[in-house]
């Protein structure tokens, strides 16, 4: 385990996952650009790593993330956020191949809950709380709240949740589509590292190629995300892992992945 000052990182070779633990619990994991930087850096590297099939992003009991660090952002004016680009980091997870679980208990707040949704699926603990409050300090979601909120529960309920601000409960998260899964909060990282387990257990080239064509179809049409979706298909057929899962199906014997 490599103790960075605000994430604790695991990487379990056996499965193939890493999981990554937001540890600032002085300030409910608030996603100060320190542990933002840190959170970046591990995701890269764990996403360069051959032998990382998934990664599991997760907090503590009481808290995933409270949103992005307030104290470090209150002093700051425009031009200074403009041009020190405070949430630059935050792009980094929308450029990782491999799958990535949020695995959530507590507050998932502003920057919290928009780090979950720019995950690939949340895991909810029972007692997780999601929402976006920042019009109610004066700002508005700055790290995809609003685009991807919008997509996952359409316009009208996007509205009533962030022009009040109001947070809501897991099971909401669930009905919502929002999150995956929801389950006691005790379970929460379990339920996520087997998720990631059997994710990381298949071929790596082809569970990135599903993820890449599923983000597409949230940008593109459906001609255009239908045309992409085909072409990828066809170009799996130059890879090591296509030739041995169908042989292994005909032969009738359980495939030996390169992950290539
Ligand atoms: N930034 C900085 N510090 C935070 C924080 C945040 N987002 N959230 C909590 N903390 C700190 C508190 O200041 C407090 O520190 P002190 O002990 O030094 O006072 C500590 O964490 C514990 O918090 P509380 O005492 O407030 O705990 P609570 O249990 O009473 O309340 C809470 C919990 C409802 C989550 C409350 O802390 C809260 O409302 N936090 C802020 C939530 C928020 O507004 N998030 C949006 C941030 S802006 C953003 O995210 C922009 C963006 O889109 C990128």
């Amino acid at each position: 385990m490599k103790n960075n000052q605000y994430l604790l990182t695991n990487h379990n070779a056996e499965n193939r996952v890493s999981t990554l633990t937001l540890h600032r619990p002085e300030a409910l994991n608030a996603l100060s650009a320190p542990l933002m930087n840190e959170l970046a850096e591990a995701l890269q590297a764990a996403d360069k790593n051959a032998n990382v099939g998934c990664i599991v992003i997760t907090g503590n009991e009481k808290a995933f993330a409270a949103g992005a660090d307030i104290k470090g952002m209150v002093d700051c004016d425009a031009k200074t956020m403009q041009e020190t680009d405070l949430l630059a980091n935050w792009s980094v997870i929308d450029t990782i191949q491999t799958p990535v679980i949020a695995a959530v208990n507590g507050y998932a707040l502003g920057g919290g809950f928009e780090l979950a949704m720019a995950c690939d699926c949340i895991v909810a603990g029972s007692n997780a709380t999601f929402g976006l409050p920042e019009v109610s300090i004066g700002v508005i979601p700055g790290a995809g709240g609003t685009q991807r909120l919008t997509r996952a529960v359409g316009k009208a309920l996007a509205m009533k949740l962030i022009l009040t601000g109001q947070s809501f409960s897991a099971q909401q998260a669930l009905d919502w589509k929002i999150a995956g899964v929801v389950c006691p909060p005790e379970d929460t990282v379990n339920t996520a590292l087997i998720l990631a387990e059997k994710i990381g257990s298949l071929p790596a080239v082809a569970v990135q190629r599903a993820k890449q064509c599923i983000v597409k179809a949230s940008e593109a049409n459906l001609t255009e995300g239908l045309a992409y979706e085909r072409n990828i298909f066809y170009s799996l057929f130059d890879t090591p892992d296509q030739k041995e899962g169908m042989r292994a199906f005909i032969e009738k014997r359980k495939p030996v992945w390169q992950h290539q």
